[in-house]
């Protein structure tokens, strides 16, 4: 049997982790679920909020089920989740971005698929003061990460039939860094002559993605870009509730929501785990558990689509556990 790490996570994280387990154990694929706890929860009794025994899973397993993590701002631990990434060189970060029918949007036939760079950028975290009244932080591009970053686009393009890739960029302003992005990505794209490509500046394609977001079918983006563009992506297709991610590298990959800890609502019973589940449909299609994947995504769909259990972010009064057992019902 399969096993695979499952990080609850904290605030909104064990609520959302478990139901999608839940779902999954449902659906009647078999595997084994190794707990591992992380989180600033685990800091007096391991002096880390990320303990070993966490990355030692996920290595060992290959694959893992994450909830949110919160990270303190502007003081205290370094992000576990970028650390997670940075250790286990999770280097590609993909969030598939699709309209739902029954989930109130803006727009229809949205179907993107973001691929950001997960481990450079200025996410390297080299900060310093210098004196009190400047800081500087340095933003990292190697050869190396530009070009498994472009090259994971192409092939994922390629696999998933997808018809376009657009590089994103600000390499007219940013000449060595983005523009090393930028030229990796072109060479990288002759390879793949039946794959469109396109190059876009990051201020034009935000305004583009709100204009006309159909016509985009791949997104390959620097690690920041991808960051802040994921969230105005999730935003087109209903809110961060019903973002799924994965981040993914040559010998693991981690599945967890875009979405974060949700402080403000922990422990209440009353968020929505669509994306914590759709981000588990993800992980059962990487292991090649397809059948179970399409049974539970339909599922879903269903239950959105028929618009009765609607949990509260969609104007519903359905809890977590009961939207989930609505689901469950569906399969
Ligand atoms: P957030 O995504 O946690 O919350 C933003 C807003 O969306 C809040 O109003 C929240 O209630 C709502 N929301 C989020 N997920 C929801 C869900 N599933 N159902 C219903 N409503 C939902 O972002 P925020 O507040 O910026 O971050 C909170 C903490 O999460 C921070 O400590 C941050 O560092 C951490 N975080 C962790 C991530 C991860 O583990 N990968 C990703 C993003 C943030």
């Amino acid at each position: 049997m399969r096993t695979i790490t499952l990080i609850p996570g904290d605030g909104i994280g064990p609520e959302v982790a478990f139901a999608a387990q839940r779902l999954i154990d449902a659906s009647g694929v078999k595997l084994d679920w190794e707990i591992q706890n992380a989180g600033a929860h685990m800091t007096d009794q391991f002096g880390t909020p990320l303990p070993k025994s966490v990355t030692a899973s996920i290595l060992k397993n290959g694959v893992a089920l994450k909830g949110p993590i919160a990270t303190p701002i502007g003081e205290g631990f370094r992000s576990v989740n970028v650390t997670l990434r940075k250790e286990l060189d999770l280097y590609v970060n993909l969030r598939p971005v699709k309209t739902y029918q029954g989930i109130p949007s803006r727009y229809t036939g949205i179907d993107i698929v973001i691929v950001r760079e997960n481990t450079e950028d200025l996410y390297a975290g080299i900060e310093h003061m210098i004196g009190e009244d400047a800081a500087e932080s340095i933003k990292v591009f190697t050869r190396k990460g530009c070009e498994r970053i472009c090259r994971y686009a192409f092939e994922y393009a390629g696999k998933e039939g997808r018809k376009k890739v657009t590089a994103v960029h600000k390499a007219n302003i940013m000449k060595c860094t983005d523009g090393m992005f930028l030229n990796i990505a072109r060479e990288i794209s002759k390879e793949y002559t039946d794959i469109e490509f396109e190059e876009m500046i990051i201020d034009a394609m935000c305004m583009r993605l709100v204009q006309s977001p159909e016509s985009y079918d791949i997104l390959v983006l620097p690690n920041l870009y991808g960051d802040i563009v994921s969230d105005l992506c999730a935003g087109l297709v209903g809110g961060l509730g019903f973002a799924p991610g994965a981040n993914i590298g040559s010998n693991s990959a981690v599945f967890e929501p875009v979405h974060g800890s949700a402080p403000d609502i922990a422990g209440k019973n009353i968020a929505n785990p669509t994306a914590m589940m759709l981000s588990g449909v993800h992980m059962l299609k990487y292991i090649g558990e397809i059948e179970a994947a399409n049974n539970i995504e339909k599922a879903i769909s269903y239950v959105l689509n028929e618009g009765i259990a609607k949990t509260r972010d969609l104007g519903g009064t359905f809890g977590t556990r009961e939207f989930t057992d609505c689901v469950i019902s569906k399969l």
